[in-house]
Parts: structure tokens; sequence; C-alpha cells
């Protein structure tokens, strides 16, 4: 099967938050380079629909998730994607993923039901990624996860991968590289006391809770008894700079004009849309991989002994 266009599919799903499509863009990307082998897992997946995505799976363009999503809680920095179930994404697929996780894990039982709704997932699992994973030592091939960073204590959570992977088993993992955060401006505005920078931030800060270099990736590795056997950096400046930003700070507005639509001159508002956003996206996108600079994430793949 050719390669997905992974930005026409992300934004597909994120059109009114093009920021966040260039950036699941670039890290599809780099992520889907990598197998997963079963019994596997997706920790912190969330909707599933970033892993239903980079998983080779696709929504026609009927599919607006953005109909159900909220912005009531905009003003508390409540995500705007933690609703429950309206739109059955099941409805909308138009092309299967290629592979499974056998195991999807979230705390937010909301999340895992529309997981649950993509062929994506042999199992859904409800619980918190701090505490022991519901595993047998040994027993899973693959663990991928975009979620470590939300988490206290690395070292602990590390280890905890460590023990429910089998010899030879893989962990895949996206982590924060402490440029992220002298990149995204808007996450220092504490230290440089900027209303500004706070309202652009939007709470963002307070769900990051740790960032690693490569060197203390390899050491966290080290001590949980996995040896790190690839690494690419990834998102650029460029992107990082424009994610921070984004149409986040106006979304409420945004969703509800699109809201107001009949079915009929929305599909037509976010064709339009879409066919607008995509040429200057994809440019971003090529300006994302010539950029010379260090990238603020770190995809490491470590592998147990
Ligand atoms: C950045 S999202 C990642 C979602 C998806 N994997 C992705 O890459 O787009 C973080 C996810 O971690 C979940 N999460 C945060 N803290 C958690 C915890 N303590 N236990 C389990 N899941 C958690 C959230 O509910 C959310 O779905």
């Amino acid at each position: 099967m050719a390669k997905p266009d992974f930005l026409k599919e992300h934004l597909n799903v994120w059109w009114l938050r093009p920021e966040q499509a260039l950036w699941d863009a670039v890290a599809s990307d780099v992520i889907a380079k990598e197998p997963v082998r079963s019994p596997s897992l997706d920790l912190g997946c969330g909707n599933g629909i970033y892993s239903f995505i980079q998983a080779g799976g696709s929504f026609g363009p009927g599919y607006d998730w953005f109909s159900n999503a909220t912005a009531s809680g905009f003003r508390k920095n409540k995500d705007s994607y933690d609703v429950p179930l309206a739109v059955d994404p099941a409805d909308h697929i138009a092309r299967k993923p290629r592979m499974r996780f056998d195991f999807a894990f979230d705390h937010k039982q909301n999340l895992l039901d529309q997981a649950a709704r993509l062929g994506l997932y042999e199992k859904a699992l409800c619980g918190d990624a701090q505490s022991r994973l519901p595993f047998a030592d040994g027993s899973l091939a693959t663990v991928f996860s975009n979620i470590l960073y939300w988490l206290r204590d690395p070292a602990a959570r590390f280890a905890e991968i460590g023990r429910v992977l089998r010899p030879g088993g893989r962990a895949l993992l996206c982590l924060q590289d402490p440029r992220f955060k002298a990149i995204c401006e808007s996450y220092q505005w504490h230290r440089r006391r900027s209303e500004l920078l706070r309202l652009l931030n939007r709470g963002r800060d307070v769900c990051n809770l740790w960032t690693a270099s490569l060197p203390e990736i390899k050491a966290f590795g080290r001590r949980a008894g996995l040896r790190l056997v690839g690494h690419e950096g990834y998102l650029s400046v460029p992107t990082l700079r424009f994610w921070d930003v984004g149409l986040r700070p106006i979304f409420p507005p945004l969703l509800t004009m699109t809201q107001r639509l009949s079915p009929a001159a929305r599909a037509e508002v976010k064709a339009l849309w879409i066919e607008t956003a995509l040429p200057v996206l994809e440019e971003m996108k090529r300006v994302d991989a010539k950029d010379p600079r260090p990238r603020g994430y770190h995809f490491v793949v470590l592998e147990r002994r």
C-alpha cells in the first residue's frame, strides 16, 4: 500500500486547528516508519484518531469531528475534544487501518469509547498510567506512547514499560526535549511574567511535567533495561512556533460559527477551508523538513534486553 498522505488525513479531522494537523502529519511521517508488533499497547491513546491515521486509516470528507466538540470549557483551559461520543467515527471510515493494536489504554472512558469504534484496538482498558500497568511482566512486544511527559516520575514510568516488555520488545516513545519549551515561547509565561504568553499558552504547561535530552533518555532507558536502538528528532522551530499560537486563541467563535451552519453549508465550508489551507500547510511541511536546526521532540525506539 502507498504511504498515506498524512497531512490530508490529519487536516480532514483537525480542519479548524490546522496547526495540530501539521504537527500530527510531521509526527506520523517519523513514527509510522517503525513497525508495531503484537501483542501491542497504545499507552495514552486518547480518542485513538491520531493512531488510526498513523496506522493507515482514513475518514471520508463527511466526518466532522468538530461538530461534536465543545468550547464551553475554553476559559478553564479544558480540552475541546474531551467530550462524550456523539458523532460515531465508525460511520465515516473510508479505509481501515492496516494494523491493529491489541490494547488501548487511557484514563478517560469517554475517549476510550470513541477509540473502541475505530476498528484499531482489540481491547480498550481504562486506568491510570501513573500506577502499575495491568499487564504481566514480559507480556508485550510493542508499547507506543506519546504521554510519558504528562506523567510524574519518569524513571518509574520507564521502569514500568521495561517490566511489561518481553526481551527484544520495543518501546516507541515521543518525548519532549528541553528545547521544546525554549522554542514554544508561551511555555515561558511564568518566568517572563507575560500575560500575553499566558493567554497563548492556555494551561498547556500544566500537563507537560518534564523534558529530557537524548543522553537523559538513554540513561532512563538503561536503568529500566532498555537499550536505545533508534532515534529521530522531529518538529522543527518554524512548525512549533506556528503550533504555539495557531488558531487556538480564537477557537470558541470559530467553533460556534461552524456549529451554527446547516449540515450542507458546513460541509461546503469545510471543503473550501481544506482546499485553501492545504497548499500552505504542504509548504510548511517542506519548510519543516529543510530546517537545519535541532528539533523540539524525540522519537526514540528502546529495546528490552
Ligand atoms: C497528548 S494526548 C495523546 C493522545 C494520542 N496518543 C495522540 O498522540 O494524539 C495525552 C493522552 O494521555 C491521557 N492521559 C493523561 N494522563 C494519563 C494518565 N495518568 N493515565 C492514563 N492516561 C492519561 C489523556 O487522557 C490523553 O488522552
